[in-house]
């Protein structure tokens, strides 16, 4: 246990800001009981702003084509062993059709950066059939980088949040994990754009990505503290397959919850999912991450027969099951815990 680590995880709480050395300290001096002092902390954070509730959205992974490269991904364009698909207009409905009687009220739509095949203009019609079968849903869209006047097409259509994780706030770092024609620049400038349109914007990175620093998480809780995402994403890097970092290490799994009590003790309202990769790297990695300060689970709405085939990293739990097995898997691995799925649409509200 480190005195000095504990002293900063007690301002951080009460100040909601650290600086730069002060991030660097306690990324370079916590130990496992340091661990549980901010998860305990986070979770009664948690438990103050939302209760024992945790939102679920319904995740459709509508389209694995993708025209980027990132060395990471399991569905880089590169991967000629990846057998892609596409769902038409209909199929992505029926996933929302079939998710809005499980309960859900929050649908996101999730697929590589398929722009040609899926144009702003057929998202935004998609968005509006939603909307209009089912008026008390939101609809978040996860789609990658746009021009900020396609963002405003689907913003007018109807969508209401964003995720586009920054994968990292180092430009160096983001570089490392990207090819050269993909730019840190453009990501952030879409995040802000995002946020200017009034998206709920999510952003977001993976622990342990390759060459991944305690200065580069140092710099992601700084960034986290400016751009006052309203959703936060973040899992352990898995390596797929694949990929140009088949060899490397998977990100650690304590470390992963660790950022994930550092965000809730930062941003104390915000949404932060317990992702399926800290379900996949650990069987029981989702509710220890709720018992870390996470309050939202993205249960899988896909159609079973696909969802192998969305495989971003080796491993990825829920290829298998229906869409009503992980919805009821969730509920029970909640209660377990003491926590209660809620099937409230779940906005950002608290600051
Ligand atoms: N391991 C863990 N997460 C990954 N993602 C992509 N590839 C991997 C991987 N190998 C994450 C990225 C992306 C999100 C959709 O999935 O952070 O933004
Ligand atoms: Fe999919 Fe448990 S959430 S099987």
């Amino acid at each position: 246990m480190s005195e000095r680590v504990r002293e900063l995880i007690d301002k951080l709480a009460a100040e909601r800001c650290l600086s730069r050395e002060e991030w660097l300290s306690v990324f370079d001096g916590y130990d496992g009981d340091d661990r549980a002092y901010a998860a305990e902390k986070a979770r009664q954070t948690s438990l103050k702003v939302f209760g024992n509730k945790i939102y679920i959205r319904g995740i459709v992974e509508f389209s694995n084509v993708c025209k980027n490269d990132c060395l990471y991904c399991g569905i880089r364009r590169s991967n000629s062993s990846a057998v892609r698909y596409r769902l038409t207009d209909d199929e992505i409905l029926s996933c929302c059709d079939e998710g809005y009687e499980y309960g859900f009220r929050t649908f996101v739509l999730q697929s590589g950066e398929d722009h040609a095949a899926y144009p702003p203009e057929r998202i935004a019609g998609i968005v509006r059939r939603i909307k209009q079968a089912h008026p008390d849903c939101a609809v978040t869209l996860s789609l990658g980088e746009m021009e900020r006047e396609d963002y405003a097409l689907l913003r007018e259509a109807g969508a209401d949040r964003y995720l586009l994780r920054h994968e990292t706030a180092s430009r160096e770092h983001y570089e490392r994990l990207h090819p050269s024609e993909m730019s840190f620049d453009h990501r952030m400038k879409c995040l802000e754009d995002l946020k200017e349109l009034g998206f709920q914007t999510g952003a977001g990175i993976m622990v342990g990505s390759p060459f991944q620093t305690n200065e580069c998480l140092a710099e992601d809780m700084l960034f986290f503290t400016g751009f006052r995402p309203e959703m936060i994403g973040i899992g352990p890097f898995l390596p797929h397959k694949d990929t140009p970092f088949r060899d490397q290490p998977k990100g650690s799994y304590e470390l992963t919850l660790m950022m994930l009590s550092l965000c809730r003790l930062l941003l104390p309202g915000v949404l932060l999912p317990a992702t399926t990769a800290l379900g996949t790297i650990r069987p029981d990695g989702r509710e220890q991450g709720v018992l870390a300060g996470a309050n939202v689970i993205m249960p899988n709405l896909s159609p079973t027969a696909v969802r192998k085939k969305y495989m971003l990293y080796d491993g990825k739990i829920c290829t298998e099951d229906s869409s009503d097995a992980c919805r009821s898997c969730i509920q029970a691995r909640m209660k377990r815990i003491g926590y209660e799925v809620t099937v409230a649409r779940g906005d950002h509200f608290y600051d």
